[in-house]
């Protein structure tokens, strides 16, 4: 197979690689895809404005965050189901994530048990935390999350309700996939990925099967399934996550710069702005349109993280030029994932990385502080 000379060419190969309804799954968002669309749209509308003669003969891509160095401004988004895409998929992301020296973030909804996320190699992994009814369970899973080491909890907080996915109803994508005919047929037609998925076993939400967990478990489970989160959550919610959770936090789906402020005012460490990758409200904004509202609300008091449709280095850039401190990737690190585990997600950090620093020498930009907003511009045209 000749080498992946973008992420695109990861998605051809996860396409081929996985079953139709796996990949749909990953690749698809809520009602019309909208969002998913307008995501990349508008950060193709963004374009970067070059400064010449700057001496780029070296280029720093490191950033500080959160008390920690990174090597580069990405972060691996929280993904449920990674062990539907590749056997032990959380494990190959977090090993791929502290090869590159960035943050993986692990999902409520992993397969992987926090506790076998490795953090001795110099992995920094953040815990992502979907609030479902049981708040006790939430609580359990803060605790143990900070002692198995991991460094700061991801609240996602735009999911009151699952946004509908219109290709899961027409592929009848239901968890637990169950061994239907149609899955088999799809499956025989993807004989590595069914070797991987027989070798590894039917993922299971692994942290919530726990034995500690008892009665609670099975509803809990139910509601992770259909994605039944505690609408009861709000703003006062937050003071109850920090008598639970010392390190830092950070609030995931923000898109109003109002909710940024707020969010601050009550002491959140960071604000994350995303819409899900457009899988939640398909009528949402393009993150990288509300990026600039944001930032000028936020005016520098915490770092500002940005995620949904990013694929290039260059948009990368375009983000970090609006202000943002760094970018979480879903689907483009899930495509490395899907093509070949854990080398495949190297391999599209890889990438990202390469381009990022082309771009940034390309702008004359030495070192991420060096990316002002004087180089993007919006395309009104
Ligand atoms: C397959 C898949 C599963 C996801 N699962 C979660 C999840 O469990 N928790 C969460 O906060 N976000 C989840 N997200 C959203 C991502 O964290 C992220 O916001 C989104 O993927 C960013 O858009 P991108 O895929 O275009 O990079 C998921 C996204 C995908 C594609």
């Amino acid at each position: 197979m000749s080498e992946a000379i973008n992420v695109d060419d990861f998605r051809m190969r996860a396409r081929q690689r996985l079953p139709r309804l796996v990949f749909d799954y990953l690749e698809g968002a809520a009602e019309d895809e909208s969002c998913l669309r307008r995501n990349r749209q508008a950060l193709e509308a963004w374009h970067l404005r070059p400064a010449v003669l700057r001496n780029t003969a070296t280029v720093d891509t490191s950033i500080e965050l959160l008390g920690h160095r990174f090597a580069l401004p990405l972060a691996i988004a929280p993904t449920g189901l990674n062990g539907l895409i590749w056997p032990d998929g959380d494990v190959a992301l977090a090993q791929a994530a502290a090869k590159a020296n960035i943050p993986f973030s692990m999902s409520t909804a992993s397969n992987a048990l926090l506790e076998h996320i490795p953090v001795e190699a110099s992995g920094v992994n953040w815990y992502q935390l979907y609030v479902m009814g049981v708040r006790d369970l939430a609580e359990r899973m803060m605790h143990r999350a900070s002692d198995a080491g991991f460094a700061a909890l991801i609240l996602t907080v735009d999911v009151p309700v699952s946004g509908r996915r219109e290709r899961d109803l027409r592929n009848g994508f239901r968890l637990p996939l169950r061994y239907t005919p149609k899955l088999m047929w799809d499956a025989a037609l993807h004989p590595r990925w069914l070797f991987g998925l027989l070798r590894g076993g039917m993922p299971t939400f692994a942290n919530l099967s726990d034995p500690q967990a008892g009665p609670v478990s099975a509803q809990t489970h139910a509601a992770l399934l259909t994605r039944a989160m505690d609408r009861t959550l709000d703003w006062a919610s937050l003071d109850w996550v920090r008598r639970h959770w010392s390190r830092p936090v950070l609030l995931k789906g923000v898109l109003d710069p109002e909710d940024a402020r707020r969010a601050i005012d009550r002491g959140v460490d960071a604000i994350i702005v995303s819409n899900h990758g457009g899988r939640q409200l398909d009528a949402a904004q393009a993150t990288i349109d509300v990026l600039p509202e944001i930032i000028a609300a936020v005016k520098g008091r915490v770092p500002v993280l940005v995620d949904s449709g990013f694929r290039r280095g260059s948009d990368v850039v375009k983000a970090l030029a609006l202000g943002a401190k760094a970018v979480l990737l879903g689907r483009a690190a899930l495509y490395g994932l899907a093509a070949a585990g854990a080398t495949g997600v190297a391999g599209v950090m890889r990438i990202l990385s390469e381009e990022i620093v082309r771009t940034m020498t390309l702008v004359g930009a030495r070192s991420i502080a060096e990316i002002t907003p004087d180089r993007v511009v919006r395309d009104n045209g």
